[in-house]
């Protein structure tokens, strides 16, 4: 919606628009399975290329019906040229690394990059595969310690059958450089000085993010952190899943799933119905607990919104912007069969997934969808509700280390753009509310001004609103200073980022 407009993948940019000959659109053409390709990294090239230019996400593997190998070979034959062999499990983790990791690490590869060409010129030039190639390989030398004649080697043979001999020769003169300064503990590296902007500037190179979200960062955390933060961004992200009590699926029938098919798991100190996983995740998808509707992907940040929310049985429960539905789906499990989620979403699409999983969840009996736009949905409707939740769409600053692509699609400018949405759409959710009703506002942001400043400016507007402090719904970690709010913070909790505002509706008697 707010994201910027990209080229589609092979139309003309600043960078393709210089493509030369030989480029893979022109040599196009079907070799037989070429084994001398590590095929991992023939797709993650691929995938890098869909997600800069075609508005894929990282996390395509997990969708349903798109992590076989047959698609991912598709891919490579299609864009490449070339067959290779099938990628199997161990091939699909290193996809996931070496995607998510390289997405992440960016900009601070081009700077090494940049800094190993002899000419600016050879950079900005520099055909977007080949630079694909080269980021790889520099991601696998510098973040993943992967032994240096392997990624060479490979990534030289890559740019060779996938571009031209000369692409290789140009690939293995880079890295070989990249290899001799690495171990010779002479990597460049930018220089914290200077005035505010200048130090900035070194840290969003050092820690690879945007500049302007570092100066927001540094203005509302301070700058040690700010640089946690953006440590915790590049980690690699944790993940926890759901077992379905709706479907009869407890955590403990969950527990013994995960024994079986000999996957690690931590149970979640602050959710009954959450386990953590690190690695695995594989396994569970091909097991068909997903699919089955067993359990769900969900951060625990985002159940302890519904913990604030505390839908009870025989409540009306009303989620406004509610899909692909996490949330809703909960809070329907939560409501052990009797009362109603009525989760509305403007985005068809994405609520027939919600409504899709509601009946694989076998949920569909207490949540019911309606496709509207929440900020005309009270003129037609008359009916309000015990508990209203409106799940903003937001920055997603809370939430950079799961969604490895969101930080380069953000721009400072959707910030004001994204609070009068998250102001029209609170005055919108507020008509809905039953006197002496719960209303939760609530985003997977950090940045005050999307999170307690929208809270303060609404209950400015609406002074038939009051807070109910989050400190009877959550523990005290979760608390913001004041106490009235739960807050999620990366650094601290070490979770998704996340915020929530309990607001009650007065009643209309004095
Ligand atoms: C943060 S996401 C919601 C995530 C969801 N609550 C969950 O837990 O899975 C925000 C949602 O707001 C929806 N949205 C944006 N503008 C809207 C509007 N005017 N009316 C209704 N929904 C809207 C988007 O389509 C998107 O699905």
């Amino acid at each position: 919606m707010l994201q910027e407009k990209k080229p589609k993948f092979g139309e003309s940019n600043s960078r393709t628009a210089t493509h030369r000959k030989g480029s893979f659109h022109q040599q196009r053409k079907t070799q037989n399975a070429n084994l001398e390709i590590s095929p991992h990294r023939a797709v993650s090239a691929v995938r890098l290329m869909r997600i800069e230019f075609g508005g894929a996400f990282a996390d395509l593997l997990n969708e349903k019906g798109k992590g076989s190998g047959d698609n991912e070979m598709g891919y490579v034959e299609r864009t490449l040229g070339f067959c290779t062999r099938d990628l199997d499990d161990r091939d699909l983790r290193l996809v996931t690394d070496i995607v998510g990791g390289t997405i992440r690490w960016r900009k601070y590869l081009d700077y090494l990059i940049l800094s190993l060409c002899h000419d600016p010129n050879t950079f900005s030039r520099m055909e977007p595969l080949l630079l694909q190639i080269l980021r790889i390989g520099f991601y696998e030398i510098v973040k993943l310690e992967v032994p240096s004649y392997a990624v060479v080697d490979e990534n030289v043979q890559l740019a060779k059958i996938s571009l031209r001999p000369g692409a290789g020769n140009m690939v293995n003169g880079i890295l070989r450089k990249l290899v001799l300064l690495k171990e010779t503990n002479s990597l460049p590296s930018p220089q914290v000085e200077g005035d505010d902007r200048a130090q900035a500037r070194a840290l969003a190179t050092l820690h690879s993010h945007p500049v302007w979200m570092v100066r927001r960062w540094i203005k509302y955390l301070g700058r040690e952190e700010a640089i946690k933060l953006m440590i915790w961004n590049n980690s690699d992200p944790s993940f926890s899943l759901r077992a379905n009590r709706g479907k009869g699926f407890t955590r403990s029938k969950l527990v013994s799933r995960l024994e079986t098919l000999k996957v690690p798991y931590e149970l979640s100190p602050h959710l009954d119905d959450f386990i953590r996983i690190s690695t695995g995740m594989q396994s569970v998808i091909q097991d068909g607990l997903l699919k089955q509707g067993l359990c769900s992907v969900q951060d625990e940040s985002a159940g302890l919104v519904v913990s604030v929310v505390d839908p009870q049985p025989g409540e009306t429960i009303l989620d406004c912007c509610a899909a692909p539905g996490g949330k809703t789906l909960f809070m329907g499990a939560c409501l052990n069969g009797q009362g109603m989620v009525t989760a509305i979403d403007i985005n068809k699409g994405r609520l027939r997934i919600l409504k899709e999983t509601a009946k694989l969840q076998q949920l569909d009996n207490v949540i019911t969808t309606v496709h509207t736009d929440l900020r005309t949905f009270p003129e037609v409707n008359c009916v309000t509700y015990d508990k209203v939740l409106l799940d903003a769409p937001c920055s997603g600053l809370g939430v950079l280390s799961k969604r490895a692509d969101l930080r380069w699609n953000r721009k400072s400018e959707d910030m004001e753009e994204l609070k009068s949405l998250q102001d029209e759409l609170l005055d919108a959710a507020s008509m809905l509310v039953k006197p002496g009703g719960v209303l939760v506002y609530s985003t997977c942001s950090i940045d005050p001004e999307e999170n307690e400043e929208r809270v303060a400016a609404f209950l400015l507007r609406h002074q038939e609103y009051s807070i109910d402090s989050a400190e009877r719904y959550t523990s005290h970690e979760f608390l913001t200073e004041e106490g009235c709010y739960y807050f999620c913070s990366p650094v601290k909790n070490s979770l998704d980022g996340a915020f929530a505002a309990r607001l009650i509706r007065g009643n209309g008697l004095l």
